[in-house]
C-alpha cells in the first residue's frame, strides 16, 4: 500500500471510562508487519516486523542512519508528512491497521503520541496551556475543573508537578531543558494516548534530568506502551523490557538484526553484530 497525506480533522474519543467517569488510559499493543519505507527512490527500511507489547517499554537501538526514526514516524503516521515519503506494510494498534482506509489520521496520532529529541513546548504559552494544548488541537472539549484535574494529573505523571505547581501561569519556555522535556511528556499524556513514541528524548539533557525522565518512563509503562529510540546502551538496559537492534549495511536499507527481551539482547545476543554493537565495538 502507498500512502498519501490526508487532512482528516476530527477525532474519536476513546470509549474506555474509569471509576470517576473519565476516560481511562489503556496501553495499546503495537505491531509492525513487513514495513518498508522510501524517500523518493531511496529505500531506507526493508520488511521490518516487530511486536511492541501493550504496557511494555521497547527500545530501538542501532547506528546512525539505519532507519530508527523513520520506523518510529511510520508507527504514528508522521512519515507521510514528508512529501517524497512512501511506505508499504501494516501497522496494527490492538490488531487494527492504523493505515486502513477510512481510519482518521488525527485518530492515529492521538492514540500514538510522540516526544522528540529536542524539547518543543510552545515557549510563550503558559505551562498550564502547554499541557492542554493537544486537547484543543484534537477537538476534545473539557470544562475548566476537568482541565485543572487533568493538568495536575499529567504533570504528576510526568514527574514535574511539584516543581511547577506554584507557577502554572509562567511560560513553558522559562523551564530548564529537562523540565521542558517533562512538560512535553505531560502534553502528550493529556490526550490519553495508548502508545508513546520517544525519539532520543534524553539526548539533549544532563544526567540528572535524564535519570528523572527514565524514572518517568518506567512509571508510565503500566498505562501507556512506550517505544523509545536511544543511542545510550545503559539507558536501553535501564528502561526497556524489550529491544530491537536495527542495522543498515553499506548501501542497503535498514532492517532488524535481532530483537527480544532486553536482558537476553545484552547478555546473550544471538547475532555477532548485536554483540559487537551492544558492547560498543561499532556505531
Ligand atoms: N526527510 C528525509 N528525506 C530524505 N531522506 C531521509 C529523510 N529522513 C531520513 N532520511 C534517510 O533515511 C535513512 C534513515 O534515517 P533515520 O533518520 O530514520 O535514521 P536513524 O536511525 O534515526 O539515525 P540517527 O540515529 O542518526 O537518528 C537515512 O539514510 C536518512 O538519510
Ligand atoms: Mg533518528
Amino acid at each position: 500500500m502507498s500512502v498519501t497525506p490526508s487532512s482528516a480533522e476530527t477525532v474519536e474519543i476513546p470509549a474506555v471510562v474509569d471509576g470517576q467517569g473519565r476516560e481511562a488510559a489503556r496501553p495499546g499493543g503495537l505491531e509492525a508487519l513487513a514495513v518498508s519505507a522510501w524517500f523518493g527512490d531511496h529505500k531506507v527500511l526493508q520488511q521490518v516486523s516487530l511486536r511492541m507489547p501493550a504496557g511494555e517499554v521497547t527500545a530501538l537501538i542501532g547506528p546512525s542512519g539505519c532507519g530508527k526514526s523513520t520506523f518510529l514516524r511510520i508507527l504514528n503516521r508522521m512519515h507521510e508528512l514528508v512529501p517524497s515519503a512512501t511506505l508499504s506494510g501494516e501497522v496494527l494498534l490492538d490488531g487494527e491497521d492504523v493505515y486502513a482506509p477510512g481510519r482518521r489520521l488525527t485518530d492515529a496520532r492521538r492514540r500514538i503520541g510522540m516526544v522528540f529529541q529536542k524539547p518543543n513546548p510552545f515557549p510563550a504559552m503558559s505551562i498550564y496551556d502547554n499541557v492542554t494544548a493537544g486537547l484543543k488541537l484534537t477537538g476534545v472539549r473539557t470544562g475548566r475543573g476537568e482541565r485543572d484535574l487533568l493538568v495536575e494529573e499529567c504533570l504528576t505523571k510526568a514527574g514535574l508537578w511539584k516543581e511547577v505547581r506554584d507557577r502554572l501561569r509562567q511560560p513553558g519556555g522559562a523551564l530548564s531543558g529537562g523540565q521542558q522535556q517533562r512538560l512535553c511528556i505531560a502534553r502528550s499524556l493529556a490526550v490519553r494516548p495508548q502508545v508513546l513514541l520517544m525519539d532520543e528524548p534524553c539526548s539533549a539533557l544532563d544526567p540528572t534530568s535524564t535519570r528523572r525522565i527514565e524514572e518517568t518512563i518506567r512509571e508510565l509503562a503500566d498505562e501507556v506502551t512506550i517505544v523509545i529510540v536511544t543511542h545510550n546502551m545503559q539507558q536501553a538496559q535501564r528502561v526497556s523490557d524489550r529491544c530491537a537492534f536495527f542495522l543498515a549495511a553499506q548501501g542497503t536499507p535498514g532492517g532488524i538484526v535481532e530483537h527480544g527481551p532486553t536482558g537476553a539482547m545484552f547478555d546473550a545476543p544471538q547475532d555477532q553484530r548485536t554483540a559487537d554493537y551492544v558492547n560498543g565495538r561499532f556505531g
